[in-house]
């Protein structure tokens, strides 16, 4: 696919509604990072630089103030992944927080592409987060797996796309979903289901050109035109009356979005046609990428098994692979490191702490410590493979419960235990 020149062609979608939602013309290609759903590649070895992509993309930062807000509005203090910026991006919370203060409803939306059998830590973060935010709010939840998508941009048969999605369902569930409040759904059998989902579709396809999906999306005229209208079908879902079962015949309940920030672009134009719909736009909450092992500069990838932890690893596997990858900001040599200190902004067991350790206290001894020298690089490294056994090791053993049977209750058509 050619360099998507971002969002310069959207400039004749009307934005600046006074959302906040003002699509900065196109600046990307001065910029060597490149962020789109398909590739994330940083120029710098410390990663991506968020600060830009937040002016490019046109969010917004999650800055204190909004952290305040969120514990006045829901007394709970914000996940670590906020307070610490791996969500570090938004659109719309506040209003979503305005209505859960106004006891009024909302629901929660994610998905995944299910293009290996296994996920991999990075692909549990949006997860582990989106949990959580149910637990707080106490909100519906729909997870869409786009299999079609997998289908399209990969050399997959349709089968097994959908087999693979039923597989990442598994995983998902492990994370300990409730199956009264959690729809989980494959795009290839939910889609022929669902005439309201359907025509949601079609109502988007029909708002948006070719032109622009090319200007968001960097699609050409060689790419097969399955492509080209997907996009549509991973708006469709932050629309609550594509899912009438559980939302009824409302039609104004809005979504709130946890998502990487690749995923933007799907959203930018969900929130582009909304409007024209009728609908309300989709709030979004954004992380960071969860870097290889080898480095920052990309992202953990599940076609490259060096460079991921993945969920079926057995703890020696994930010991081998932190200790042999893991890329080190430690000094060259233990005399080097107690001397020089190590380098935290690249050291990615660190990284991963940051992902990974909830007690905040520790990791900013551990960040002292191994900053000073104080702290060698495997003994950061013995932190990281102590605490990726036990969560991947309490998923596996929660996996075995997840029947065929438990699968289907969650991806069955039905009410969930809200009444709207
Ligand atoms: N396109 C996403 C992927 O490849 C899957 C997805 C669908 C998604 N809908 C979503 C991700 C909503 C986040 C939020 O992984």
């Amino acid at each position: 696919m050619a360099e998507p020149n971002a969002v310069s062609q959207l400039a004749d979608m009307e934005l600046n509604d006074g959302t906040g939602d003002q699509l900065s013309k196109d600046t990307s290609v001065a910029d060597d990072d490149r962020v789109d759903p398909w590739t994330v590649v940083a120029s710098s070895e410390k990663g991506i630089d968020y600060d830009k992509l937040i002016k490019r993309f046109g969010s917004s930062k999650i800055d204190q103030a909004l952290l305040d807000r969120f514990e006045k509005v829901t007394g709970h203090k914000p996940h670590h992944l906020m307070k610490r910026g791996v969500f570090f991006s938004q659109r719309e919370v506040h209003r979503i927080l305005d209505r859960y203060e106004a006891k009024k409803p909302f629901f929660l939306y994610t998905g995944r592409g299910p293009s290996s059998g296994s996920m991999h830590v990075g692909h549990l973060i949006p997860f582990v987060f989106t949990k959580w935010l149910q637990e707080v709010f106490d909100v519906p939840l729909v997870i869409q797996l786009t299999d079609d998508e997998k289908f399209l941009w990969k050399d997959l048969k349709a089968e097994e796309a959908l087999r693979l999605a039923k597989e990442n369902a598994k995983e998902i569930i492990s994370l300990g979903f409730d199956s009264e409040k959690t729809f989980i759904f494959s795009n290839m059998e939910y889609i022929g289901s669902s005439p309201p989902f359907y025509m949601n579709m079609l109502k988007i396809q029909k708002c948006i050109t070719f032109n622009q999906v090319k200007g968001i999306f960097g699609f050409t005229d060689s790419d097969c035109i399955g492509k080209i209208s997907f996009p549509a079908i991973q708006a469709a879902p932050s629309f609550c009356n594509s899912f009438p079962q559980i939302f009824g015949n409302k039609k104004d309940i809005p979504c709130l979005i946890p998502c990487a920030i690749d995923q933007d672009p799907y959203f930018r134009m969900t929130r582009d046609v909304a409007p024209r719909l009728g609908y309300p736009k989709p709030a979004l909450i954004h992380s960071t990428f969860f870097p290889a092992l080898q480095g920052a500069q990309t992202k953990m990838s599940a076609s490259d098994p060096n460079t991921s932890i993945y969920l079926t690893d057995t703890p020696k596997q994930i010991k081998n692979k932190v200790n042999k990858y893991a890329f080190s900001g430690g000094g060259a040599s233990v005399e080097e490191h107690r001397e020089k200190g190590g380098n935290c902004d690249v050291d990615i067991s660190y990284q991963y702490l940051t992902f990974l350790m909830e007690d905040d206290e520790r990791l900013e001894q551990i960040r002292q410590d191994y900053t000073s020298g104080k702290l060698l690089t495997g003994e950061l490294k013995k932190e990281l493979i102590v605490i990726l056994q036990k969560l991947i090791g309490d998923i596996q053993e929660n996996r075995k419960k997840v029947t065929d049977d438990v699968v289907k209750d969650f991806m069955r058509v039905r009410k969930l235990k809200y009444n709207y």
